[in-house]
C-alpha cells in the first residue's frame, strides 16, 4: 500500500523551505531536512509514503543533487526516513510514536471545568416541546412491538425529505436509522472494511472516527489538510486514492472537523469518480453540513456526484439539534441499507422509538431551530477570534465558515503539554495529536465554539495564562514534536 510523493508535489508541500524562521545560518540541506520534518510533524506529509528520487526532488526544488542527498541523510539519521538500496525512502517517525488508543471523547461532570474537549452545543429549546409532542405520539407504536431495526418510517421520511430537498433525491428506504453518527460509522465500517483493511483519513480527523476505525484493525493511510482553505490538495489526495487504492475512505467534507473547511464541488465530483475508478468506497460524514455560516452556500452533496453506490453518507442529529438525542443515520443505496439493518440486530436490534419521534417533531422545525443555532455560533465564533486575536495573537487561526470548531496553528509544538497545563487552571482541551496518528500536529489545537460568550472568554484567559508560563519553562523546538504516548 506504499504511496509516493512526486518531486514536484512535495516542492509544493515544502513552499517557502529555505526561507523557514531561524535558519540563517544553516546549510540548506539541514534547513531542507527540517522543513521535511516540520511537514511529518505537521500531518501534512504522511508517514509510510516513498519520497521522490534524489534527482527528481533535486529537479523540483531546482537545488544540487548532493543537498539532497545529504537532507535525505540526515533524514534518515534522526529516524525519519527508512532507505533500501533500489527500493527508495519511506518516511517514518522515530522511535514507536503511538496516540493512545483510546480516541473518546467524554464530556466531563465536573462543573467548574470548562470543557473545550467537546464541540457540541447545550440543546435548544425547542427540545422540550417536541420531546413532550413525541410522548404524545407514543401511543401509535404501543400495539406493536416496537423493534424497527431501520428506523420508524416517519422519521426515515423526515431525513429523505431533506436530503431530496438538498438536490440528492432519496427514498425512506435509502435511510437508515441508527443511535447517533458514531453508531452509523461503526455499522458501516463492519459491513464495508474487513479487519486490517485500508483506509484512507484526512489528517486532522475526528478522533472517535479513529477510534471506531482502530477497532476495525484499519491500516490507515493520511491525506494531511493544510491550514489555509480549501484545505485537501486534489492532486495528492486524487493520487493517494490511485496508489493506495483503500478499501475505504472516510471524509468530512462539509466544515470538516476539525479544520472547518468545506470540499470545493469540482473536488467533490473528483473524488467520486477516483474512488468509482479505483474500486474505494466513499463514508461521507456530514454531521455539520446544516451548520453554515456567513452566508456560505453549500456545493452540492458529495453523494449527488455518484452513480455507483460508491457512496455512503452519515449524519445525524447532535451537531444541528442534540447529542443527547442520540439520533444519526445512514444514506445509502436501498439493498446497502437492509445489509445494514441484518448486521445491526445483531449489535442493538433498533433505535428507541421515543427518542425517534422526538427527531421527526425537531425535524419539522429545523429551519427555525438551524437559523438560531447558526447566529449564536457565528456570535460565539467571533467572540472567541476576538479573544484569541487578543491574548494569543502569535497564534495563526483560519476563520471557519460553518461547522462549530476552528483550527488553530500555535507558536510551537506544545499542544498536549498546554492540554496538561489547562487542565489545572479548569480548562479542558483536545490537543492537536488527538485528532492525527503517531503523535504528529503538536503546533495544533481544536477550539470549539460551542459554550457561551462568557464561558469562551474566560478560557481563552487561562488558556493565555498558562501558554506564558510555558513559555517560562523554555519553549520546546518545533521540529521536535513532543509525543503522546
Ligand atoms: C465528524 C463527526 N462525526 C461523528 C460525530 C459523532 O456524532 P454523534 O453524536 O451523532 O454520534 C461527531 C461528533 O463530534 C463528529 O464531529
Amino acid at each position: 500500500m506504499t504511496s509516493q510523493v512526486r518531486g514536484a508535489q512535495l516542492a509544493r508541500l515544502l513552499g517557502q523551505w529555505h526561507a523557514l524562521p531561524g535558519r540563517r545560518r544553516s546549510p540548506d540541506y539541514a534547513a531542507l531536512a527540517g522543513a521535511v520534518r516540520g511537514l511529518l510533524a505537521d500531518g501534512r506529509l504522511p508517514l509510510g509514503v516513498r519520497l521522490p528520487a534524489e534527482r527528481e526532488l533535486a529537479e523540483a526544488l531546482k537545488i544540487s543533487r548532493t543537498t539532497v542527498t545529504a537532507a535525505y541523510r540526515e533524514l534518515r539519521e534522526s529516524g525519519h526516513l527508512a532507505s533500501r538500496r533500489g527500493a527508495g525512502s519511506w518516511t517514518m517517525l522515530p522511535g514507536t510514536h503511538r496516540v493512545a488508543s483510546t480516541g473518546l471523547w467524554t464530556p466531563l461532570d465536573d462543573r467548574d471545568m470548562i470543557d473545550l474537549g467537546v464541540a457540541a452545543l447545550a440543546a435548544p429549546p425547542e427540545l422540550l416541546p417536541a420531546a413532550r409532542a413525541a410522548a404524545e405520539d407514543l401511543p401509535r407504536y404501543l400495539g406493536g412491538a416496537g423493534y424497527h431495526p431501520t428506523g420508524i418510517i416517519e422519521l426515515r421520511e423526515a431525513v429523505a425529505a431533506a436530503y431530496t430537498a438538498r438536490g440528492l433525491p432519496t427514498s425512506p428506504d435509502q435511510i437508515m436509522v441508527t443511535n447517533g453518527t458514531q453508531h452509523a460509522l461503526d455499522l458501516v465500517l463492519r459491513l464495508a472494511l474487513a479487519p486490517g483493511g485500508t483506509v484512507l483519513v484526512e489528517a486532522p480527523s475526528y478522533p472517535n472516527a479513529l477510534a471506531a476505525l482502530s477497532a476495525r484493525r484499519a491500516r490507515i493511510t493520511t491525506h494531511g489538510l493544510a491550514v489555509e482553505e480549501p484545505g485537501w490538495d486534489a492532486d495528492l489526495l486524487l493520487g493517494s486514492l490511485r496508489q493506495v487504492r483503500p478499501k475505504l475512505a472516510y471524509l468530512i467534507p462539509d466544515f470538516q472537523n476539525p479544520t472547518g473547511h468545506l470540499m470545493p464541488a469540482p473536488l467533490r465530483e473528483r473524488v467520486v469518480a477516483t474512488a468509482h475508478a479505483v474500486g474505494t468506497d466513499l463514508v461521507v460524514d456530514e454531521s455539520f453540513v446544516d451548520l453554515p455560516l456567513d452566508g456560505t452556500v453549500l456545493p452540492p452533496p458529495t453523494a449527488a456526484h455518484d452513480r455507483h453506490s460508491r457512496v455512503i453518507t452519515i449524519g445525524g442529529m447532535s451537531k444541528p439539534f442534540w447529542g443527547g438525542l442520540r439520533i444519526g443515520w445512514v444514506r445509502a443505496s436501498a439493498p446497502q441499507v437492509q445489509r445494514l439493518a441484518a448486521a445491526r440486530v445483531g449489535v442493538d436490534m433498533a433505535s428507541p422509538v421515543l427518542d425517534q419521534l422526538v427527531a421527526v417533531h425537531l425535524l419539522a422545525e429545523a429551519p427555525a431551530i438551524v437559523a438560531a443555532r447558526r447566529a449564536q455560533l457565528t456570535a460565539q465564533r467571533d467572540a472567541l477570534l476576538a479573544a484569541l486575536a487578543q491574548r494569543l495573537p502569535e497564534w495563526r487561526v483560519t476563520v471557519p465558515h460553518g461547522g462549530v470548531t476552528l483550527w488553530a496553528e500555535l507558536d510551537g509544538p506544545i499542544s498536549s503539554a498546554l492540554a496538561r497545563a489547562t487542565e489545572e487552571v479548569g480548562v479542558r482541551l483536545a490537543p492537536g495529536p488527538r485528532f492525527g496518528l503517531d503523535g504528529t500536529l503538536e503546533r495544533f489545537l481544536r477550539l470549539p465554539f460551542t459554550l457561551p460568550v462568557a464561558d469562551l472568554v474566560e478560557a481563552v484567559d487561562r488558556i493565555a495564562a498558562v501558554r506564558y508560563d510555558l513559555d517560562r519553562g523554555g519553549r520546546p523546538q518545533w521540529r521536535e514534536p513532543a509525543v503522546i504516548a
